[in-house]
């Protein structure tokens, strides 16, 4: 077994959730079959960290880039997101989870957007974990559309240049609130971000993982935590600053 120490958990969790097309193949499967799957897993997933108190969770679902695959896969994904949303409503209740979605959403269809309206304002008083899916999604669109925002404002005369710093920028994310991750996820054997959370990811811990993602499971989840119980944060110092602190 693996041993969590609940004062060293992740306050946010990001996970890039890969694989699910060749978990499918290798078994002479439709790619959907490991879609569907993937979706299983998240349910997993999502009830563990709630359960270990993890309080932000951000899985990414869908990339901007993902919704140039072939129509068919594209229609098959929202299918089974509309789904999802439609049935998952309920147990996030049940779990006092909050849900949230970041992405740009002018690109996902009109029933897609209805249903992640209900599902966020039904869980929107809860005060558990904050689970965000990423649905088209890319870090570089966002901070485009952040640097957008913030020259809106500059030209109406809210903000002076002089006032942009890190965190006034942050503000103009999709991320806006969220705290930044602590851990991020891959499974699949993939070794790279794939334009996920660019900004937000400057200090966090990477895992991976050669575990498809309809494979990943509460263990595979405790033993990615227990990795990063082990890590030294140093953030640019030495060891003896960031050990000091932790024990003034
Ligand atoms: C991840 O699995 C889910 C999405 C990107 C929607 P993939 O569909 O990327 O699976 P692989 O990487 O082709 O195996
Ligand atoms: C990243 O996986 C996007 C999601 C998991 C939603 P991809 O499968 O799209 O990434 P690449 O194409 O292998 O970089
Ligand atoms: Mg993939």
């Amino acid at each position: 077994m693996h041993e969590i120490h609940p004062e060293k958990l992740p306050r946010h969790l990001a996970v890039i959730m890969d694989g699910n097309g060749r978990w499918a193949q290798e078994r002479m499967l439709k790619r959907i079959v490991g879609h569907r799957r993937g979706v299983e897993t998240v349910r997993i997933v999502v009830e563990e960290c709630s359960r270990l108190g993890i309080g932000y969770l951000t899985l990414f679902a869908l990339s901007s880039e993902n919704l140039l695959r072939p129509k068919g896969e594209v229609r098959s994904l929202m299918a089974l997101l509309k789904r999802y949303l439609e049935k998952e409503a309920s147990r996030l209740m049940k779990n006092n989870i909050r849900f949230n979605v970041i992405g740009d959403r002018s690109k996902l269809p009109d029933d897609i957007n209805l249903a992640i309206d209900s599902t966020v304002s039904k869980t929107k008083d809860n005060s558990g974990m904050v689970l965000t899916l990423a649905l088209s999604y890319g870090a570089r669109q966002e901070i485009a559309y952040a640097a957008a925002g913030l020259a809106h404002d500059v030209a109406a005369g809210t903000i002076c240049p002089g006032d942009v710093d890190e965190g006034l920028f942050a503000r103009y994310l999709y991320t806006t609130g969220l705290p930044d991750p602590d851990l991020l996820i891959r499974t699949s054997g993939e070794m790279r971000i794939s334009n996920f959370l660019l900004w937000q990811i400057a200090y966090a811990e990477l895992y991976f993982t050669e575990v498809n993602w309809p494979d990943f499971n509460k263990e595979e989840l405790h033993r990615a935590l227990e990795n990063y119980q082990s890590r030294e944060r140093r953030y640019g110092l030495i060891g003896d600053q960031v050990r000091n602190r932790r024990q003034p």
